[in-house]
């Protein structure tokens, strides 16, 4: 499976934070917002990333990740010359993905909890169709929304509802085999001008290929579109991490832990951000009984 981060936007709602910085590139505490959903990917397993930005930003993601090699990864780029949806990242990244299937996420979501690695695992493996992740929210009208029936089969996805059926929101991690790419190539244009993501994602509930994993309790789906809610995404990582002197989306970790990178490379990244706090976390994990203190 491929995997697409898709960063684009103008993150207007943030303004003037991001006039001159993409907002995928801000701070969720101690790391760039992008290692969030970057470590969801490779938690799943996927190593071959496209990151899709806007021609400007593109610059900051290379400076940070280059070709991924560091991280046991290979790292790619492109241009989303507008953002005209969130559908548009299976055309842009349609040579990256070639015969594969995809795991298609947004560049300013954040998962934590319990054992999501293997939930990730498992929900690549049993991929027939489609997956979406939905998430309880007090206020589903401001995402695309599921419906499921009694026995939590999926009915209905709409986007951004009047008044939603219900409270579940569908989160932006989509895994999709390789029929999203022709059926994004379907896709005309909604109302609000963009290739809306919700309708790739009901061509497939119309195939009966569908399915919905609930991110339910225990779970904590973030969002960073506004000043406050960035701000709240921020504590929350800052409070886990203060409290179990564990990282949250630390990617070398990650690597690691993945096995996608040694003790000596992983020793080497930390070194290089030696005097940050998170380096030296990154330089503990290569110790080889790792001692964990603390952070902050
Ligand atoms: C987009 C999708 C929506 C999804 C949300 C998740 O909304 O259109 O279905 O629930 O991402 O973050 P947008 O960011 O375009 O408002």
């Amino acid at each position: 499976m491929k995997g697409i981060i898709l960063a684009g936007g103008h993150g207007t709602r943030l303004h003037p934070i991001t006039l001159s910085v993409s907002k995928q590139l801000l701070p969720v505490h101690d790391k760039p917002m992008i290692y969030y959903p970057l470590s969801v990917l490779m938690l799943a397993g996927i190593r071959e990333i496209l990151i899709i930005s806007a021609p400007s930003d593109l610059a900051g993601f290379r400076r940070l990740f280059g070709d991924g090699s560091a991280l046991g990864l290979s790292i790619g780029y492109a241009e989303q010359a507008a953002p005209l949806g969130i559908a548009e990242a299976l055309l842009i990244g349609a040579d990256h993905i070639g015969t594969d299937s995809v795991a298609l996420i947004l560049g300013d979501n954040i998962f934590h909890g319990p054992d999501l690695a293997t939930l990730l695992r498992r929900s690549v493996r049993e991929l027939d169709g489609c997956v979406l992740f939905g998430y309880p929210v007090p206020d589903p009208e401001r995402y695309g929304v599921a419906e499921t029936d009694p026995d939590g089969r999926l009915v209905r996805i709409e986007e951004k509802p009047a008044e939603a059926r219900s409270n579940r929101a569908i989160t932006g991690l989509y895994l999709y085999d390789n029929e999203a790419v022709a059926i994004a190539r379907r896709l005309r244009p909604s109302a609000r001008g963009e290739l809306e993501i919700t309708d790739v994602n009901r061509v497939y509930l119309e195939r009966g290929r569908a399915r919905l994993v609930d991110l339910g309790q225990g779970y904590a789906w973030l969002d960073t579109g506004t000043h406050d809610s960035l701000t709240n995404a921020s504590q929350y990582v800052q409070t886990i991490e203060h409290r179990q002197g564990l990282r949250i989306g630390c990617i070398e970790e990650i690597a690691l832990r993945m096995g996608y990178i040694d003790r000596d490379a992983c020793y080497r990244l930390g070194m290089g951000l030696a005097k940050s706090c998170y380096g030296q976390y990154v330089m503990a994990l290569a110790a080889p009984q790792p001692l964990l203190t603390p952070v902050g």
